[in-house]
C-alpha cells in the first residue's frame, strides 16, 4: 500500500505499531550492541513515563491487571502478572497464560505448570523459594494460539520492568515464543538450547539458558532428555556461581 493510499486510520494503526515495536527493539532484550539503560530511555506504559527507580512488583502487577493495551486485554478473564520469590535465583519465562492460568490469574498452574514445578524441583528450584515465574504475554491468547507480534511487543515493557526489578541471577526461557521474543531471534529452541548466553539489562549481565517448554515434553518424549541436560547445565552453573 502506498502512503497516499492509506486512510488516516491506517496511518494511525501503523504509527501505533511502530511505537510499540520501537519500545520493544530499544528495550533490554539481548543484543551484542545494545546495553539498554533505563536512565537513557524512560519506559512508558500507555503513553505515560514510568519511573523505574520507584517501580515495584506490585505496581507492575497492578498495571498488568488493568492493562487494555492490546486486544488480549478484552478477551482475558484474568491477567497473569507472574509469581514467586522477590529476589529470585532464577527467573523462568514462558509464553503466556492458558485456560487454567486465565481462570486463576496465576502462571503455570495447568498440566504444563505441574510438570514445570517438577522440572524445577529436580534441580532444587521452586516458585515458593527461589524462582519467579513470568510470561512474555500476561493475558491469554484465545484458543492458546501463539501471541501475535504486536501483542508481545505491547507487553514487552512489563517483562522488561519485571526483570529490572527482580534482578534474577539466572534466566530460563522455556519454549520458542519466550526464546524468540526475549532473544529477538527467529531461531528455535533446538538451535538455542544447551548453552548459556547473556542477557544485558541496567549494566548487568545475566546468564540465560533456553530449553523446551514443558508442554512440548508432555506431547513428545524426544524432548525429555535434552531438557534434562539443560536443567543439569543450569544446576551446575548455579553451583559454580556459589548459589
Ligand atoms: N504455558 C505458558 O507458557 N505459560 C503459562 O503460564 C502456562 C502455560
Amino acid at each position: 500500500m502506498l502512503n497516499d493510499d492509506m486512510t488516516s486510520a491506517d496511518k494511525e494503526k501503523i504509527a501505533g505499531f511502530l511505537h510499540v515495536a520501537g519500545d520493544f527493539l530499544g528495550s533490554g532484550y539481548i543484543s551484542e550492541k545494545i546495553d539498554y539503560q533505563f536512565d537513557d530511555i524512560p519506559p512508558t506504559v500507555d503513553g505515560k513515563t514510568v519511573s523505574v527507580k520507584d517501580d515495584s512488583l506490585e505496581q507492575i502487577a497492578d498495571e498488568i491487571r488493568g492493562c487494555k493495551n492490546c486486544p488480549l486485554g478484552e478477551t482475558r478473564k484474568n491477567a497473569v502478572p507472574g509469581e514467586g520469590a522477590a529476589n529470585p535465583l532464577v527467573l523462568v519465562i514462558g509464553e503466556g497464560p492458558g485456560a487454567e492460568e486465565d481462570a486463576q490469574g496465576r502462571p503455570f498452574v495447568g498440566n504444563a505448570g505441574k510438570l514445570l514445578d517438577k522440572m524445577l524441583s529436580s534441580i532444587d528450584l521452586s516458585r515458593t523459594t527461589n524462582c519467579f515465574i513470568a510470561n512474555v504475554v500476561k493475558c491469554r491468547p484465545p484458543g492458546n494460539r501463539d501471541p501475535h507480534p504486536q501483542e508481545s511487543a505491547s507487553c514487552a515493557n512489563f517483562l522488561q520492568r519485571q526483570i529490572s526489578f527482580l534482578k534474577p541471577k539466572f534466566i530460563l526461557l522455556v519454549g520458542n515464543v519466550a526464546a524468540q521474543n526475549v532473544l529477538k531471534t527467529t531461531d528455535r529452541v533446538g538451535k538455542l538450547r544447551g548453552k548459556f548466553t547473556e542477557y544485558k539489562i541496567d549494566g548487568a549481565v545475566i546468564p540465560l539458558l533456553v530449553t523446551y517448554h514443558p508442554s512440548a515434553l508432555l506431547h513428545s518424549d524426544e524432548y525429555k532428555r535434552p531438557a534434562w541436560e539443560d536443567l543439569k547445565l543450569l544446576r551446575s552453573k548455579i553451583e559454580e556461581s556459589g548459589g
